[in-house]
């Protein structure tokens, strides 16, 4: 069976590779991190969508059966685009993502939280619409939030006033569900929780993602079960790439995956 492809700008797609491993053990994954290239959140739609086709490009050279844009900028901007294509299922995180705030909303008022990227493209809002034309929608750019997880911030004083004054305005439009719309930002899960309130539900990506992912290989038979029911069964593979600066990224990468990546390969043709 063929590897899932998984890319993102950097590191912090490793938040969705972690949810695809525990939910689809047996699946080999190859990621990609345009680490020479981070971040895209500031970057223009266009720029975004030609990084995006070229990362695909690479992650078809090793012929991957299904893509999942980890990074949510590259769901927001490019993937309407970046669809079309390619004959490749490709699957981003906004759609999983608004139909689980929808759902989980009560009062009908969802935040959202990501790049500046993703926050002016809309498309977080524009889809939860599509769900639930009713849901009021907030929705906040945190830049300062990447740096500090790749900075190892995840706790104390400095990322708490900067939580309080980020999500001011959902305390003022009064939302009950919030989405985590950025790779990084499920590591900020306990200071958001507490800037906010035990009262308002995160919506995790990530999480999300891989349910989506688990569900479409499901539908299309393109499910890897060589392990199942048998108790010699192997894990699969993970291979991971990035476009520079390999060192870097395996210092981080355990942040983000929950254990260390090591045969981290640099590649230079995207
Ligand atoms: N991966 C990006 C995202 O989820 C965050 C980092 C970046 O700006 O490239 O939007």
């Amino acid at each position: 069976m063929k590897p899932i492809g998984v890319f993102d700008s950097g590191v912090g797609g490793l938040t969705v590779v972690k949810e695809l491993i525990r939910q689809l053990p047996y699946e080999d994954i190859v990621y990609f991190g345009d680490t020479a290239r981070v971040p895209y959140g500031i970057k223009s739609k266009e720029t975004v969508i030609r990084f995006s086709i070229e990362n695909i490009l690479f992650l078809l050279k090793h012929e991957v059966k299904f893509i999942c844009v980890a990074c949510n900028t590259v769901s927001s901007f490019a993937l309407p685009e970046i669809k079309n294509h390619f004959r490749v299922p490709i699957v981003g995180v906004i759609t999983p993502g608004a139909r689980e705030a929808v759902y989980a909303t009560r009062n009908k008022r969802v935040g959202v939280i990501g790049t500046k990227g993703t926050i002016k493209s809309c498309a977080y809002e524009d889809e939860i619409k599509q769900f639930d034309p009713k849901v009021k929608v907030t929705a906040v750019a945190c830049p300062l939030f990447v740096p500090f997880v790749e900075e190892g911030w995840l706790t104390g004083n400095v990322v708490t006033t900067v939580a309080k004054q980020y999500l001011k305005p959902f305390q003022e439009t009064g939302v009950d569900t919030v989405i985590l719309g950025c790779t990084h930002y499920p590591l900020l899960k306990n200071v958001i929780s507490e800037v906010l309130g035990k009262n308002v539900t995160l919506i995790d990506s990530a999480k999300q993602v891989a349910i989506e992912v688990n569900k479409i290989l499901s539908n299309e038979g393109l499910l890897n079960e060589r392990g199942k029911g048998k108790p010699a069964c192997r894990l699969g593979r993970h291979d991971f790439f990035v476009s520079d600066n390999p060192e870097w990224f395996s210092n981080l990468a355990e942040r983000f995956l929950g254990e260390p990546v090591k045969n981290v390969k640099k590649v230079s043709n995207v």
